[in-house]
């Protein structure tokens, strides 16, 4: 039978108490995580989310409580009523906060019992995730899921704080809405009362938010869900937190400052941490050309290096043709990396491969020339040149591609990051913000074989590039910008077209005819004829900036229940099937493939 609480109230967390409270009565409740019997003394390690304390039980102190002792397990929750005491001389822990004192029992109660956990309530269990996400409700028992879920609550608090400091208003917005493009499919919920329509659950608040910039609310934030039915990875969910937020009467510069002085108050109020302000802006075109990538780590150098110019006049016959067809040559210096076995840089034209890369030619530089199966196909000068481009001394792997230059920055960029995981160069502990800025408005699409908005269709282009929106998309730049943080794209957004004949414009450069934009975006069209002011804004992945901030490699630790790569939830096992009843009463019908039965 399990006690009650009757008459007991709980005076301290478990991982609170200190010397300083020595000679206090206290009363303590939590789940235990190991009891330890010797004999005639019981220690029972007490947890609850402020932390750890030993508490000690013997026959002087509480023969009641003593006798009970026996009966506790792992996980069972107690109430213990007792004294701090000092630890006795030598069994001081060191590693605990709470390792200079113990309680004394007087009095004890098993409040509940636990079934054995099917893994150990402790950091770095060895568990699959499968199990850890079936069993939720332990895993965030456990210390480390605590300080993420933590964390995540403080970051929230600093963002309201900050944000309220600078007036801007928390508005909700709508779950059942629209279609909103942000270029993932949308999750739809079927209306009762309209058979055979759909709501879509929001992918982000993007037209709301700018409606009430219309309506004159003039700073707006949400911490708002999205949802988007895209491949998952490790940092995406089908459903994940955004902080997005919009302003009025706003330029890009503005916006940056007040962007970066939130994330400087968050990691100051909530790590400790200084963050150096302004941040870098780094022009889309330069990220790419210098990094290979629009979110580029720049935690470290290893800058691609263009050589086209030389591998055009050499006689290594794939280089100087594709150099001669308008392709590029790029290489990175691997510094120190001369060392790298045949299998390490067969390893690495893979992680080329990846990307698209034919092949990766290489240069090995030692102390009186290059050691290299395509060396024999370039003049002494060349390979002197090339070097010197790239920096390269003795000791040092050069590693070349030559493509299409998307294909040349996609996979010395992956390789770039591949190298300094390999040699360590990402020092986990910096905090390397950048602004990627100026990105394109349109990308063109292969597959569907049209012009596609690089951002979102509310982006607008700048003034001096309008022109260009009918006759050369291609070369648009968008006000769009990034906030990147080490390597990871923290936020995106981007000041908005505010005006009718642009918005159209933008629609028809996307091939939205006229028919189909005013029925996805006539609400929007039409506001925009009742004075809407010049806006923009941007939204922060919640979920990845938790991760970043607490060095986990996956979104799935700092979201208390979140979904498998499956986009599944194993506790509860959603999705599932429904009742025929609730079917027909939305006017449903549904069609499996046989292959699709049973997956999930
Ligand atoms: P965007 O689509 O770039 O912009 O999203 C903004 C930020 O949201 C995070 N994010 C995700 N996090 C976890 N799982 C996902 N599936 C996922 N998708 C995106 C990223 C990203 O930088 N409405 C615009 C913003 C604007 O223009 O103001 C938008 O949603 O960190
Ligand atoms: P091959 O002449 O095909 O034997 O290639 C000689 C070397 O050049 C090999 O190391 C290839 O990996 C490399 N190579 C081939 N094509 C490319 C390319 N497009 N870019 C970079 N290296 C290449």
């Amino acid at each position: 039978m399990s006690e009650t609480l009757a008459g007991l109230r709980k005076s301290h967390g478990c991982g609170d108490l200190r010397a300083t409270d020595a000679g206090k009565q206290v009363t303590i409740m939590g789940w235990v995580q190991k009891r330890r019997d010797h004999g005639g003394l019981v220690f029972v390690d007490l947890r609850d989310r402020s932390g750890l304390v030993q508490v000690v039980l013997n026959p002087e102190g509480g023969e009641e409580a003593f006798q009970k002792a026996d009966k506790v397990r792992n996980e069972f929750v107690l109430a213990v009523v007792g004294t701090v005491c000092q630890r006795p001389e030598g069994t001081v822990n060191v590693n605990l906060p709470t390792g200079e004192i113990e309680v004394k029992a007087s009095e004890m109660r098993i409040l509940n019992k636990s079934k054995t956990p099917p893994f150990y309530i402790e950091d770095n269990v060895d568990c699959d995730e499968i199990m850890r996400l079936k069993y939720r409700y332990l895993d965030l028992r456990r210390p480390e899921m605590q300080k993420n879920l933590i964390l995540r609550h403080k970051v929230t608090m600093a963002m309201r704080e900050y944000l309220d400091e600078h007036g801007f208003l928390e508005i909700e917005t709508p779950m059942l809405g629209r279609s909103t493009p942000e270029g993932a499919r949308d999750y739809l919920v079927p209306s009762r009362v309209h058979p055979g329509e759909f709501y879509a659950l929001p992918q982000s608040p993007q037209q709301y938010k700018q409606i009430l910039m219309v309506s004159g609310m003039e700073r707006y934030f949400q911490i708002a869900r999205c949802f988007r039915d895209e491949d998952l990875r490790a940092d995406r969910q089908p459903e994940f937190t955004q902080l997005d937020i919009e302003m009025s009467f706003i330029e890009r510069e503005q916006l940056y400052e007040l962007m970066e002085n939130m994330i400087a108050y968050i990691f100051k109020k909530t790590l400790g941490r200084e963050v150096k302000t302004p941040f870098l802006r780094l022009p889309y075109a330069e990220a790419m050309g210098r990094f290979g990538s629009d979110k580029p780590d720049l935690r470290f150098g290893m800058e691609l290096k263009e050589v086209t110019d030389i591998a055009k006049e050499s006689q290594f016959q794939v280089f100087a043709s594709i150099a001669a067809n308008g392709g590029q040559v790029k290489g990175i210096n691997a510094e120190g990396c001369a060392k790298y076995s045949r299998k390490d840089i067969d390893d690495l034209t893979k992680v080329a491969g990846i990307y698209g890369a034919k092949g990766l030619a290489y240069f090995i530089v030692e102390e009186n020339g290059v050691k290299s199966p395509i060396a024999k196909f370039f003049a002494e000068e060349q390979i002197k040149e090339i070097c010197t481009r790239l920096e390269a001394k003795p000791g040092d792997l050069l590693l070349f591609v030559a493509a299409d230059p998307y294909t040349v920055a996609d996979s010395l960029g992956h390789l770039r990051l591949e190298i300094a995981k390999r040699e360590n160069l990402q020092d986990p502990d910096e905090l390397n913000f950048l602004w990627v800025t100026d990105f394109p408005l349109f990308e063109f699409s292969k597959e569907e074989n049209r012009w596609t908005a690089m951002h979102h269709p509310f982006t607008s282009p700048r003034d001096e590039d309008l022109p260009y929106m009918d006759t050369d998309p291609g070369r648009v730049i968008a006000k769009a910008y990034d906030m990147v943080l080490n390597g990871v794209e923290l936020g995106g957004g981007s000041i908005r077209i505010f005006n009718r004949d642009v918005q159209e414009k933008m629609f028809s450069v996307l091939g939205i005819g006229k028919e189909e934009s005013q029925e996805k975006f006539g609400f929007m069209l039409e506001a925009f004829e009742y004075g809407t002011p010049p806006h923009g804004g941007i939204a922060f992945g919640l979920d990845r900036m938790i991760m970043l901030m607490n060095h986990r490699d996956s979104i799935r630790d700092v979201i208390a229940f979140p979904k498998t790569q499956s986009a599944a939830d194993m506790m509860t096992q959603a999705p599932g099937e429904v009742d025929a009843k609730q079917l027909k009463e939305l006017s449903i019908q549904t069609v499996v493939p046989d292959m699709d039965k049973n997956k999930k």
